[in-house]
Order: structure tokens, then sequence, then C-alpha cells
């Protein structure tokens, strides 16, 4: 009877009012199938532009159904308008159409994990109902469109892992209702920037692995109600701002490898009560150790590792119950305080730690016998290169979850506990396969001052893989079990055994012992180079050491120098035991021997004065390929060099600089030395290559090359400033600078670096300097290396990529250098010096096309802006050389300006 009311109403009014009605109802329809309309063709256009669809996902995009049933669309129920779209994971390619803005009723759109290329269409813009965009794991290009800042009602913006370029669009800052803001691992520069600070209903905010430079702006403070901030790997610099402590519903908090420096404050614990991850490693950190942390009582995760956190460590851990991994390694803890270990008592009651991590962090004391007490559950117990002392507690036998166990480099006595024989999982009703998981597989003590016999209890420890008990003062026979393990690697050199070596299980093969340092030793295969046992007797003296030292040709190497900068600690939250698997990686100079098929002429990719280099896969690496640079060792200032390389590499890690995965030094079959350096295999070759080779069939083209001159600058700025001491380079050259997967730039090549305040390596011994043509004139003068030196190699090398014309070009003579060259074009026609390729690329562009006029005036004015950047870093007189910070943000500039054509 409800509607009986209206029709009594209308009889009572008149007409007009009536017919005013349906005229309504009769818009309201139209507009609505009109709408339908729409959606329909817009989801059409949609489809249009998707080339592969290998799952079928849209097959029911078709005309037998209506579009509201069409697999991963969603319609409101009454009005019957697209509101949901969601096609996760079907890889799906091609572009996201720019129709998708029409959809004007849309909720959501979820495309992650397919191959969407191209841009963000701008049209996205128009979706002021969009509540979710989740475009995360595709392959979209360009930047981050600023018309994103019409989706008024955004609540979750996700376009992580994509190939986003350009700096956080300003739009960003309007989104008002935003919650969530993920664009991790793409390639977005110029800052976390501060207006972001206006998004006041921020809760979870993830920015890892940009290049995006500079520091946390303070206005982040204003996020009162954040709980996940997660900015790894974006170059950072600068302090932590304190805003950041105010912050206290934070529970995960990460920044793992930038340059943060400064100390963080003392009652950080009581000011972020929730933590639940702090994950801090790989920056430049300082100062104690702040104890309230005790008070953060579900932290799980205590990552802050390859800091400089310094002072006695007086965490109490007893209330953390829910804290599995402590990495505080790579700091400067020792304090010479005879209890300073005695913090590890309180670790009795972690119940579910898993990972200890405390190697080489200037620890000093007595190992307290409460390391026996500690869980079960704990996987990793690194304690190596510290100084402590007294003997190993036989409590450590209780540790029975242990898989990797290491306490080299100290200066443990007396003898190895029987008890470490207890460091499987004990026995007896579970299955073998079991049994071999959780067990001890990795067990260093080298390094020490153990005395007496090697424990017959190690023999029960069948799971074990690795043994290193090098460098201590062992002795007795070699017992016989060591046969049956299944051991790996065995290093049982620089002790005192004496007696038969077997020829059996580890012992068949050279490059899995080593028993060098032994004197009294006999028999073995016969690569080992030890005497006959029977002749050993009446010629015991006639063998002189030289020659067993020369014939184990294959003896491991051991990692000289990269203590972590060999790691790459990518996801180290999940993958914490692999890490640290890395860290321990050994390469023989066997296994770079089969890794380059016998340094073959075929894997041959580069030789220079002081190496060559190859390219090879190493098993540890498995479908990975490696770069190999062998040392010539004979030529004069390549061991040099090579030190230097280790040194450089010690300290540093940029994006920008070429990954050291290990290095070897050992001798080789013909007993010479062996130096060789293993670095991260870049595919797409050198610049040097991309400018000159004839083999290469495509150049670059200005965004690429503009690129890799951000890139190179922006290495340069960090190891001249933001690294202690500062790092010269000192032969910085296109064949130096060398490309990854996505074309971006790294530089390598260290082995004239020089540090800056350091009295070692003194550069004037050698007498080499650089390459000619990329050396600055006053180093031909006598002139020590300097910053300013590397930034005119750097203005030469933006020359050359610029004109492609070498430095040492046969026009270039009788006063004319390329810096001159270039200069003159400055005046008036800089387009006649500029590589013609350059210029060809960029017009076979299409957006080019569209636009001529205005584009290649815009792209003149980059092109000069460029080229006199490069003429500004090379000009004679050292000090009137451009600033290399100014460089950078100059050349981000350009690329903005590029990026915008
Ligand atoms: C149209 O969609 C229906 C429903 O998914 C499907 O069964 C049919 O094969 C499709 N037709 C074509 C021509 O793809
Ligand atoms: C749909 O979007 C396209 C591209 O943005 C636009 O050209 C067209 O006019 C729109 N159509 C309708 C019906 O809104
Ligand atoms: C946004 O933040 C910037 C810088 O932090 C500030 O200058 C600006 O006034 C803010 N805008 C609004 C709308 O709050
Ligand atoms: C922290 O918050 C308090 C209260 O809102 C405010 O007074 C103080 O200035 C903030 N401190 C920082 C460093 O932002
Ligand atoms: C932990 O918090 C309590 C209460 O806020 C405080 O009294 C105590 O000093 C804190 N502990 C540490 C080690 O800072
Ligand atoms: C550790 O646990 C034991 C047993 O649960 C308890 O008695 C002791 O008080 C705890 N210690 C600390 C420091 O919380
Ligand atoms: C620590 O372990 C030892 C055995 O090594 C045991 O006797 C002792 O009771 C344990 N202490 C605690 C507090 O659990
Ligand atoms: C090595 O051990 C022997 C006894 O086995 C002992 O005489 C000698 O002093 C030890 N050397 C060192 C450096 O501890």
């Amino acid at each position: 009877m409800n509607s009986k009311q209206p029709i009594n109403c209308l009889s009572s009014s008149s007409h007009i009012h009536y017919h005013f009605y349906v005229l309504v109802i009769f818009l309201t329809f139209t507009a609505i199938s009109a709408g339908n309309e729409t959606d329909y063709q817009a989801l059409l256009k949609i489809k249009s532009m998707i080339t592969q669809d290998p799952y079928r996902a849209l097959t029911s995009w078709n005309n037998s159904l209506h579009f509201c049933d069409w697999t991963g669309v969603t319609c409101g129920r009454w009005h019957k308008r697209v509101t949901y779209i969601v096609l996760e994971s079907r890889g799906l390619e091609g572009s996201l159409s720019p129709h998708v803005g029409n959809l004007s009723f849309l909720r959501k759109l979820s495309l992650s994990n397919n191959s969407f290329q191209g841009v963000i269409p701008d049209e996205l813009g128009r979706l002021y109902r969009l509540r979710l965009l989740t475009l995360e794991e595709n392959k979209f290009t360009g930047v981050i469109p600023a018309n994103i800042s019409g989706c008024s009602n955004l609540e979750e913006l996700n376009l992580s892992k994509n190939k986003l370029v350009g700096s956080i669009s300003k739009a960003i800052g309007f989104l008002s209702k935003l919650r969530v803001v993920s664009l991790q691992d793409n390639k977005l520069t110029g800052g976390i920037p501060p207006f972001l600070g206006n998004i006041t209903s921020m809760e979870v905010f993830s920015i890892s692995r940009n290049p995006l430079g500079e520091s946390i702006p303070d206005t982040i403070g204003h996020w009162k109600v954040l709980k996940e901030f997660h900015s790894d790997g974006c170059n950072l610099y600068g302090t932590i701002p304190h805003s950041l402590y105010n912050l206290s519903l934070l529970t995960r908090f990460s920044s793992y490898e930038n340059q943060l420096i400064g100390s963080l404050p003392s009652a950080i614990g009581a000011m972020l009560p929730h933590l639940v991850n702090l994950q801090l490693w790989g920056n430049q950190l300082t100062g104690p150790f702040p104890s309230s942390i005790t008070n953060c009582s579900r932290l799980t995760y205590l990552e802050m590792d390859q800091n400089k956190f310094s002072g006695k460590l007086k965490i109490d851990f007893a209330k953390l119950k829910d804290i599995s991994y402590i990495t505080l390694g790579h700091n400067d803890f020792g304090s010479e305080e005879a209890d300073e270990m005695k913090f590890i008592d309180s670790l009795m009651n972690c119940t579910k730690l898993n990972t200890l991590d405390l190697q080489n962090s200037k620890f000093q004391g007595v190992l307290p016998r409460s390391i026996g007490n500690l869980s079960n559950q704990l996987n990793h117990l690194s304690l190596e290169e510290n100084q402590l002392h007294g003997t190993l507690p036989r409590s450590i036998g209780n540790l029975v979850g242990l898989t990797k166990l290491s306490l080299g480099t100290n200066k443990f006595i007396g003898s190895i506990p029987s008890t470490i024989g207890n460091l499987q999982k004990l026995q007896g009703n579970i299955p073998t396969s079991l049994s071999s998981c959780t067990s001890l597989s990795s067990l260093s003590l080298k390094g020490n001052l153990f005395q007496g016999m090697i424990p017959s209890s190690l023999s029960s420890l069948k799971g074990l893989r690795t043994l290193d008990i090098s460098h201590n003062n062992l002795s007795g026979q070699i017992p016989q079990f060591l046969v049956q393990l299944s051991l790996e690697y065995l290093n049982l050199s620089y002790n005192d055994f004496e007696g038969e070596v077997s020829t059996l299980g580890v012992f068949a093969n050279a490059s899995t012992i080593s028993v060098l340092g032994n004197n009294r030793l006999c028999g073995g295969i016969v690569e080992l180079g030890l005497p006959n046992c029977k002749e050993r007797t009446k010629h015991k003296k006639d063998v002189p050491m030289f020659i067993i030292v020369i014939l184990i040709a294959s003896t491991l190497c051991t990692i000289i120098c990269l203590a972590y900068a060999c790691c790459k600690k990518k996801n180290k939250s999940k993958s914490s035991q692999s890490s640290t698997i890395k860290r321990f990686m050994k390469v023989s100079y066997n296994q770079l021997l089969k890794a380059t098929d016998g340094f073959s002429e075929s894997q041959l990719i580069g030789i220079g004065g002081f190496s060559s280099v190859y390219k090879g896969i190493l098993d540890e690496y498995k479908d990975r390929f490696v770069a190999i640079k062998v040392l010539h060792l004979q030529n004069q200032g390549a061991q040099t060099s090579f030190m230097r390389e280790c040194e450089a590499w010690r300290n540093i890690r940029h994006r920008n600089l070429l990954k050291i995965i290990t290095s070897c030094s050992s001798v080789d079959f013909q007993g010479n030395d062996f130096k060789a350096l293993v670095y991260e295999f870049m595919p797409n070759g050198s610049l040097h290559d991309w400018l000159h080779s004839s083999e290469r069939t495509s150049r670059l083209n200005l965004l690429q090359i503009t690129n890799i001159l951000v890139d190179v600058a922006s290495a340069l700025d960090y190891i001249h400033n933001h690294c202690i001491p500062t790092i010269i380079h000192g032969d910085l050259k296109p064949s130096n600078i060398l490309l990854d997967d996505d074309m971006v730039a790294h530089v390598g090549d260290f082995g004239l670096t020089r540090f800056l305040g350091t009295s070692s390596y003194q550069n004037s011994s050698t007498g080499i300097k650089g390459t000619i043509g990329y050396v600055p004139p006053e180093y031909g003068l006598g002139s020590e290396m300097t910053s300013s030196g590397d930034v005119y190699s750097f203005g030469i090398l933006l020359l050359e990529v610029m004109t492609r014309k070498r430095p040492t070009d046969d026009i270039f003579n009788d006063g004319l250098s390329l810096h001159k060259f270039s200069s003159m074009a400055l005046l008036d026609h800089v387009i006649d010096v500029i590589d013609v390729n350059i210029l060809n690329v960029y017009q076979e562009d299409e957006n080019f096309m569209q636009n001529t006029e205005a584009n290649s005036k815009k792209i003149n004015e980059c092109l000069a802006s460029i080229v006199n950047i490069g003429v500004s870093c090379s000009v004679d007189s050292p000090s009137q050389r451009m600033d290399i910070k100014k460089v950078v943000q100059e050349l981000h500039h350009i690329l903005d300006a590029l990026q915008s054509i």
C-alpha cells in the first residue's frame, strides 16, 4: 500500500509535477544505460590493448555474457556499472588502455603480477571513486601521472615493482585519504618529498630500493597513525629525523643499506614500544646501542649489523620473548670490561631465537657458560673475528639446533670441547632426512689457539659439510672418521698433525681438502705432494717445504678482504640464512678454472694492463653469470692494484658501484701466485662498447645516456662525499662503466683507487695514474690524485659519450682537444658536435614525432646543458671544475625535463 501514497499525492497535485517525476526517472535510466554502454566500450578497449593472455582470462569478455559477468569484473548490484576490476597473476601482456578512465564507478583496480608495459595512463585520474589501485609487479615505465590527484578517494596506492622513473609527483600529496603507499622497487629519484607529510592518514609507507637519494624528511612526523615505514636501499643520507620517534604506533621500521648517520635516541624503546622489526643494518649509525630497546616487548627482528655502534652492549634481552633475529655484527662494541659478554645471560629466556650474529664487533671478553642455555631453536651462531678468549664453554654442546657455528679468528685456548659432538639433532625416532636438515652443517673454529687432538665426538656430526679448524695448534693423527662424514670442505692447514693422510672421502679431491703447513704428514693423494709414508722416515729432512707448498695447487682460498662487501643482502629478514651462507662463500682456483672453462679465450670479455676479465658460472651462483677478474701479477703494480681494490670495496656500497661477490688468493697449478676478484656480471657490457664497438648494432638514446651520466655522477658523489675516508677512483673512463640488465650504470675497477687522509697506499710508487686522455693535466705535473681529478675524467667521459669521439681521436691535435672542441660548439651550434646516433634514436620515437618543433627546442636545450656540464668539469684548473654534487643535481633536472617530453 506504500506505493499508493505517492499516487494519491500526485492526484492532488498538478500534472506538471507528475511529468517532472517521470522525466527524472527517465533521465536517470538513460544515464545509467548510457553509462553501461560506456563501461562496455571501455572494457572492450582495455581488452584490445592486451596482446597476450596465456591463461585465457579474457575469453569470457565477449557478447555471449553481460560484461558484469566477465572474468575479473564486478558491477554494482543496482546500477550495473563496473566497480571492481581484479585481474591478478594472469600473465597478461600489453598496455593499459586510457579508456580505463571512462569506468567512472570503478572503486578497485588490481592488475598486480602481470606484464603490462608502457605508461600508466593519465586518464586514471578521472576515477574519483577509486579507493584501491594496485599495479604491482608489472613493467610500467614513465612517471607517476600527475593527474592521479584526481583520485581523491584513493586509500591504497601500490605501484611497486615496476620501472617508474622521475620524482614522486606532488599530486600524491593531495590524496588526503591514502593509508597505504607502496612504491618500492622502481627507479624513482628526487628523494622522499617533504609534502608527503601532509597525508596524515598514512599507515604503511614503502619506498625501498629506489635510487632516491637525499635524507628522510622531518615532515613524516605528521604521520601519527603510521605503522610501517620501509626505505631500504634508497641512497638516503643524513640522520633519521627525530620526529619519526614520535610515531608511537610504528611496528616495522626498516631502512637498511643506506648511508644514514647519527645515533639512536636513548629512549627509543619507550618512544616506539610496539616495534616488531627494527632493521637498520648497513648504515653508518654511531653511538651506544640504546638499552631501552628492552621495552619493545614484541621485537622480533633486530638487524643492526654493519654500522658503527660502539661501547658496551648493555641490552637486557630477557623481556624480548619473541626475538628471533639479532644481528649486531660488524660494529665496534668492545668495551674492554671483563663482563663485556654478560648480556648473553639475558638471552636465556628468548626461546624463539634463531640467529645471533655478533661477528667482527671487537668483543673481547670471555664467552659465558650461559651460551649453552640459549634457545634450542638457535640456528646460526656467529662469533667469529672478535677477541674472545679463555676456553670454549662445554655448554656450547647444548645448542642442538645449530646448523652453523662460527667461532673462527678469536683467541680461544684449551681443547675443542668434546660436547661439540652433541650438535646434532638428538636421535633416534627422527627420520634421517629430517635430522640432516637440523644438524650442524658448518663449523668454523679456525684461527684460535686450540690444542690437542680432534675430538672423536665430532664423528657424530653426520650433517657436517664444512669443517675449518685451520690455524690452531691441534696435533695427533687425522682421525679416520673424517673419511666417513659427507664433508664437502675440510681445512686442517697450519696445525701440527702427523701420520698418514687418507685418499678416500673428502681426502680424494685436492680441491676439497687442505693440509698445508703440517710438516709431519705423509701419504694422501698425489696432488697434495706429501711424502710417501714409508720413505718418509728415511728422507724426512729431504723434502723441502716449498715443494709441498707449490704442489698444493688448488688450496682453497680464503676471503681476504670482503668480509661483508661480498654478500648481497636483499630481503634479509626472509633470507638471513642464505645471506650468511654467502658471506662465508669461499672460492678456489679450481672452481674459477671450472667456471671459466679453463680461463678459455671464448670466456674472455676484456683485457687490460693489470688484469684479464672472464665471464663464467660459479656453482654457488647457479644459473647466474659472474665476471672474474684475474690479476696479471707478473706486471708491476698489479698486486698493489688488487690490494687497493679490496680495501676500497671493504667499506663501500652503492647501487652505481659494481658489486664484488668474492675474491680468491691462491696458487695456480704451476705454483704461481694467483689472485682474482669475482664481480656481478653486467650483461649489457661496458659503456665503451656501446660507444665504439662495431659489434653493437644499436646505440644509446639521449634518455639512456642521461640516466647513465646521472648514475656515474652519483657514484662519484658517493665515494667523494659520503665515504670516510674519501675515495678517489683515479681511472674513470667508459670501459670502467658497466651496464646491467636495466641499463643502470655501475662504476667498476678501483685498481688505482686512493684514500685521502690515510698514510697507506700513497700513490707515488707505481707512477701509474689513470689512462691517457682521461687523466687531468695536473697529474702530469706530479700532483696528487684528488677528487677534482675524477671530476675532470667525468667531464671527458661525458663529452665522449655526447660526441662519440674519443679524447685521443686523430682530429684532436694542434691545440684542439675534446674539451675545446665542445666548448666552442656550445657558443651557437651544439647540435653539430652531438653524435648523430643520439638524435636519430630520438627521431624514431613516436612521442617525439607528435610535437616535433616544441620538442626539438627542448631537446636542444637539454643537449646544450649536458655538454655544458662536461665542459665545466674538464677545465684545466682543478679549482674551477664543477662540484660533483651540483653535477648530480643538474643532471637530475635535465632528466626530469627530458622525461616530461
Ligand atoms: C564467450 O564467453 C563464453 C563464456 O566464458 C565462452 O564459453 C565462449 O567460448 C566465448 N566465446 C568466444 C568466441 O570466445
Ligand atoms: C573514453 O575515453 C577515451 C580516452 O580517454 C575518450 O577519448 C572518449 O571520449 C571516452 N568516451 C566516453 C564515452 O566517455
Ligand atoms: C603540504 O606540505 C608542504 C611542505 O611540507 C607545505 O608547504 C604545504 O603547505 C602543505 N600543503 C597542504 C595542503 O597542507
Ligand atoms: C613530538 O610530538 C610532540 C607532541 O605532539 C610535539 O610537541 C613534539 O614537537 C614532537 N617532536 C618532534 C621531534 O617532532
Ligand atoms: C622501560 O620502560 C619503563 C617504563 O616506561 C622505564 O621505567 C624503564 O626505564 C625502561 N627501561 C629501559 C631500559 O629504558
Ligand atoms: C626467565 O624465565 C624463567 C622461567 O620462566 C623465570 O623464572 C625468570 O624470571 C625469567 N627471567 C627473566 C629475566 O625474565
Ligand atoms: C643452563 O644450562 C646448564 C647446563 O649447561 C644447566 O645446568 C643450568 O641449569 C641452565 N641454567 C638455566 C638458568 O636454565
Ligand atoms: C702448541 O701445543 C704444544 C703442545 O701440544 C705446546 O707445547 C705449545 O706451546 C703450543 N703452542 C702455542 C702457540 O700455544
